[in-house]
C-alpha cells in the first residue's frame, strides 16, 4: 500500500529548523562538539517566579481539565492589562484576545479562517516560513513575496497594485531572520493601505521585547485604524524564554479573533490550564510601559553576545550591523547560502541559511545568538580556519 499525501502537503518543503536540528544531532552522535546558532531556542532560564507558579499550579487538579479552547479568562485578561500597560491600548478580554499554543499556530491557523483556495497571501521574503508554507500553502492559497531588500532596510514597498486583490499580510518587526525594526511611519502606511484594499493584517510582534539600544517596539493596535484591520500575535517563548511551554496570544479585531476562535474550537483545547497559570504569572511581571528587570538584563546578554559576533565577524572580513531587536544577526556572506552553512557543518557550526527564509534570503545567513559569549568566540576561531 502507498500512503500518498495530499497535494498541498507534497508541495511544502521540509521545515526549516526540523532539517537543520537533524543534520546537527548526526554530528553529535558521532562524537563532534556543535555549536548550533540555528534555531531560535533561547539558552536562557525563565523567569523563577513563573517556575514557581507552574509547579504549584501543576499540583492543583483543576488545571489538569481541558482548558476552553480560546484560553482561560484569568490569562485573557492578564493579557488585556499587559496591553493596557505595555502600549497603552484597551482591549476586551473576550471580545479581541484568543490565547495560542504558541504564536506558529496561531498565524497558521488565522489563514484557514480567511484564506479560501487560490486567495493570494502576502508575505515576506525572507520570513519565517510559516507565513508561506504553513499558512498560505497548507490553505492552498497564493503565497505572493513582498521582498525585504537590506537597501530599503528591510521593509516591504507597499503598493497598491500588490496589496489588489490580497486577502491577508503578514508583516513582523522587530524582524526575523533580519533584525529589522519598523517605524512608526512604516507601520501606519502598512495599517492605511490595508485599509483601502480590505486585507486583513496579520502582525507578527514575537520580538517586541527584544530590542536594544533604546529601541521601543511599539503595538500595531496604538494605531488609528489598525483595530479595524489587524490581529496582532505574541509568544511568550522570546519574551520570557519560554519555548518549550507554548504559549502566546493573538489581539486584535474582534471579528477576526472571533474568527481565529471559531477555527481553534474545532482544533485544539487550549494550552493546558497549568502552562496558562504561569502566563499569567509571566505577565504580571510587567508594571507599565518600562521593560521589567528579568527582560532587561536577558536583552543586555543578548546585546553582549550580538557584539561579540559582530565585531568577530568584521574581523573575518563580513559587514555587518548589530540589529536594534531579535537575537538575529543576519549576515551577507555571498554565494549560495547553502553551501555556506554545509561548510560551517563541516566545523561543528550550525546556522540558518538564508535561503531557507525564501529566495530573497540567498546569499545570507542567520545566525541565534544562543550560546554564551565563550562559544561565541570558539566559533568565531573555527570560522576563521573554514573560510581560509
Ligand atoms: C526561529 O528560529 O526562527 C523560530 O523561532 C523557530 C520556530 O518558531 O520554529
Amino acid at each position: 500500500m502507498r500512503l500518498a499525501p495530499a497535494d498541498r502537503i507534497t508541495a511544502i518543503p521540509p521545515y526549516l529548523f526540523v532539517r537543520l536540528e537533524k543534520k546537527a544531532s548526526e554530528l553529535r552522535k558521532n562524537g563532534v562538539d556543535v555549536i548550533s546558532f540555528g534555531i531560535g531556542d533561547p539558552d536562557l532560564p525563565p523567569p523563577q517566579e513563573v517556575i514557581h507558579t507552574l509547579i504549584n499550579a501543576v499540583k492543583e487538579e483543576k488545571n489538569h481539565k481541558y482548558s476552553s479552547s480560546e484560553g482561560e479568562s484569568c490569562l485573557r485578561e492578564a493579557v488585556a492589562g499587559w496591553y493596557k500597560k505595555r502600549f497603552g491600548v484597551d482591549v476586551n478580554p473576550d471580545k479581541n484576545v484568543c490565547v495560542l499554543i504558541g504564536s506558529k499556530e496561531g498565524l497558521a491557523n488565522i489563514a484557514r479562517g480567511f484564506v479560501n483556495v487560490g486567495d493570494k497571501v502576502l508575505v515576506p521574503d525572507p520570513g519565517y516560513p510559516v507565513y508561506a508554507n504553513g499558512a498560505a500553502m497548507l490553505c492552498e492559497g497564493k503565497a505572493v513575496v513582498m521582498p525585504l531588500k537590506e537597501e530599503n532596510g528591510f521593509l516591504p514597498m507597499l503598493d497598491r497594485k500588490g496589496l489588489k486583490d490580497a486577502r491577508l499580510m503578514y508583516l513582523n518587526y522587530p524582524n526575523n531572520p533580519t533584525g529589522a525594526t519598523a517605524d512608526r511611519g512604516f507601520l501606519e502606511e502598512a495599517v492605511e493601505s490595508c485599509l483601502k484594499d480590505n486585507v486583513l493584517l496579520a502582525y507578527d510582534n514575537a520580538y517586541s521585547e527584544v530590542t536594544f539600544d533604546d529601541h521601543e517596539a511599539m503595538s500595531i493596535l496604538e494605531l488609528e485604524g489598525a483595530m479595524d484591520c489587524a490581529v496582532e500575535f505574541h509568544s511568550l517563548s522570546k519574551t520570557f524564554n519560554m519555548t518549550g511551554d507554548r504559549l502566546g496570544f493573538a489581539v486584535g479585531n474582534e471579528d477576526a479573533v472571533a474568527v481565529l476562535k471559531k477555527v481553534k474550537s474545532q482544533l485544539d483545547s487550549g494550552p493546558s490550564p497549568f502552562i496558562q497559570r504561569a502566563g499569567v504569572e509571566a505577565l504580571a511581571l510587567y508594571g507599565g510601559r518600562q521593560k521589567p528587570e528579568f527582560v532587561r538584563r536577558r536583552n543586555e546578554i543578548w546585546s553582549r553576545r550580538l557584539d561579540v559576533l559582530c565585531s568577530g565577524l568584521g574581523k573575518l572580513g563580513y559587514d555587518c550591523r548589530k540589529p536594534k531587536g531579535t537575537f538575529y544577526l543576519f549576515v551577507m556572506v555571498g554565494g549560495s547560502s547553502m553551501e555556506f552553512a554545509e561548510k560551517m557543518l563541516g566545523h561543528g557550526i550550525v546556522v540558518t541559511p538564508g535561503i531557507g527564509f525564501g529566495q530573497h534570503g540567498e546569499g545570507y545567513i542567520r545566525f541565534a545568538v544562543t550560546q554564551t559569549e565563550e562559544r561565541i568566540a570558539e566559533a568565531l576561531g573555527r570560522m576563521e580556519k573554514a573560510i581560509q
